[in-house]
């Protein structure tokens, strides 16, 4: 086929070459957005009499034919075209004639891709944002029946203090309320229409950017030109979006695949999220939560595949930017998949309270609570503490918990041991008296769920 730019150079490019060059491939992805973007240009070209309101109408209509027969399956890609904006322009000529090589007058593809992108991470960025929103239902959802669950709370992976499930749950919740507000934030920058910039320089042409972003639906114009051709910075910033969200379902899944271990034995997955083994009869594996966990390797391989890309790149287009689309489209497909399944996952998994009840049981998660009695009782907390510690190692000694160590032991140790120790070492006691704004008793679950809901409503009003 004749090449674009036959005129300057006589000769054939080499086949791999093309096939090397041609993104068609991967940026056909972008096919509506071109096509909008192009009927919003053919009408600027129209409206400012660059070329008649007859021609405009007439390449609008014909873009819209071509919309409706790719939507439609009635018109295939031809993958020898170098890319996704040549297609629809060879395409066009093939049906308008002449006309068809109109529609590129003042711009170039570098603001057309740039513009195209912008367009489809922007709508991205919107389906993220729902799929998030869904998740945290999800995660609400489960917080709210089990706000008085009670689990041991880990740290070092070691049993720590009693907490309740809903706590826990919410920490998950308060990460991603985090992650939306950063890709409400990023949003704005993506939000900037590049179209008009041209190759690099601006144009001749008497145009308007202003009214094409506007027809858009973009809040604002890229304010130098140059910028506005080479500025990548709102894929990184959505990349990076994606790597820190898939950071936080990645320790989810894990504590997911830690919980429905023999071990842990604390939720059961539904099996519609999990497979058997070829081999052992026995098993249920929750492949799905470790696949969220593997692919978030992949999610950072793109983010730092494209920082890399970017770096030292002189301005203003270079080819090294077509690179952005794959690793775009990698992560956001990966984190599109992910949430999809693990939002039923989290809604569907079966909690084991008595599970977690028991666990809670052993470990001498209430030994805090002993030392915070003896506080109470006037001593300072370094010797309550330290009394408290030589009491767990008496029950060790002795195969009992605290709640079953006889109050005449405990008075060998101090006379400030008295009967009502034993309530203030009950589990429920010890999750119910975390009252502090932020801590674990079911009444401070209660208001960390109201807030997160409150949050997502004002982001939904913000919208
Ligand atoms: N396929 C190219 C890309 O994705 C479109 C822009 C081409 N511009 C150019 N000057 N070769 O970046």
């Amino acid at each position: 086929m004749a090449k674009l730019w036959a005129g300057r150079t006589a000769g054939e490019t080499d086949r791999l070459a093309d096939d090397f060059n041609s993104s068609i491939r991967f940026d056909c992805k972008l096919y509506r957005q071109d096509v909008t973007g192009s009927m919003a240009h053919a009408a600027m070209l129209g409206a400012k009499g660059i070329l008649t309101q007859e021609e405009a109408k007439t390449l609008i209509d014909g873009l819209a034919g071509i919309l409706s027969d790719l939507e439609s399956g009635k018109l295939a890609f031809d993958w020898s075209c170098e890319d996704i904006h040549m297609f629809v322009e060879q395409e066009l000529t093939n049906r308008l004639g002449s006309l068809g090589k109109k529609l590129h007058t003042a711009r170039s593809r570098n603001d057309q891709v740039a513009l195209d992108l912008r367009m489809y991470l922007r709508e991205e960025s919107d389906a993220l944002d729902a799929e998030i929103r869904d998740l945290l239902d999800a995660l609400l959802a489960q917080a709210e029946q089990h706000r008085a669950t009670i689990l041991p709370g880990y740290t070092h992976l070691q049993r720590a203090q009693p907490i309740t499930f809903g706590h826990h749950l919410l920490a998950y919740a308060m990460m991603l309320l985090r992650d939306l507000d950063r890709l409400r934030d990023g949003r704005k920058r993506i939000n900037c229409s590049p179209i008009g910039c041209c190759a690099l320089a601006g144009t001749t042409y008497d145009t308007d950017r202003r009214m094409e972003a506007e027809a858009l639906g973009f809040d604002d114009i890229c304010r130098n030109s140059i910028d506005g051709v080479s500025d990548r910075d709102f894929c990184v910033e959505l990349l990076s979006d994606c790597a820190l969200l898939m950071m936080h379902l990645s320790r989810f899944a894990e504590e997911l695949i830690l919980w429905s271990s023999w071990e842990f034995q604390f939720v059961e997955l539904s099996d519609a999220y999990t497979t058997g083994s070829s081999i052992m009869p026995q098993k249920k594996n929750p492949d799905m939560a470790e696949l969220i966990r593997g692919k978030t390797g992949r999610v950072y391989g793109d983010l730092l595949a494209l920082l890399t890309t970017l770096k030292g790149l002189p301005l203003a287009y270079n080819k090294d930017l077509q690179e952005d689309k794959e690793s775009v489209f990698d992560a956001l497909e990966t984190v599109h998949q992910c949430l999809r399944v693990l939002t039923p996952m989290v809604r569907t998994m079966r909690v084991r309270a008595d599970k977690m009840l028991q666990a809670a049981q052993t470990g001498f998660l209430n030994a805090t609570d002993l030392a915070d009695y003896l506080v109470r009782k006037g001593l300072p907390f370094r010797s309550a503490y330290k009394l408290s510690g030589e009491l767990v190692a008496e029950c060790l000694r002795r195969g009992c918990v605290l709640e079953t160590l006889p109050l005449e032991v405990y008075r060998t140790y101090s006379p400030l041991f008295g009967e009502d120790l034993y309530d203030e070492i009950r589990l429920e006691n010890c999750v119910e008296k975390r009252i502090s704004e932020g801590g674990t008793s079911a009444r401070s679950v209660d208001g960390q769920i109201a807030y997160v809901r409150e949050q997502l409503r004002k982001g939904s009003e913000r919208k």
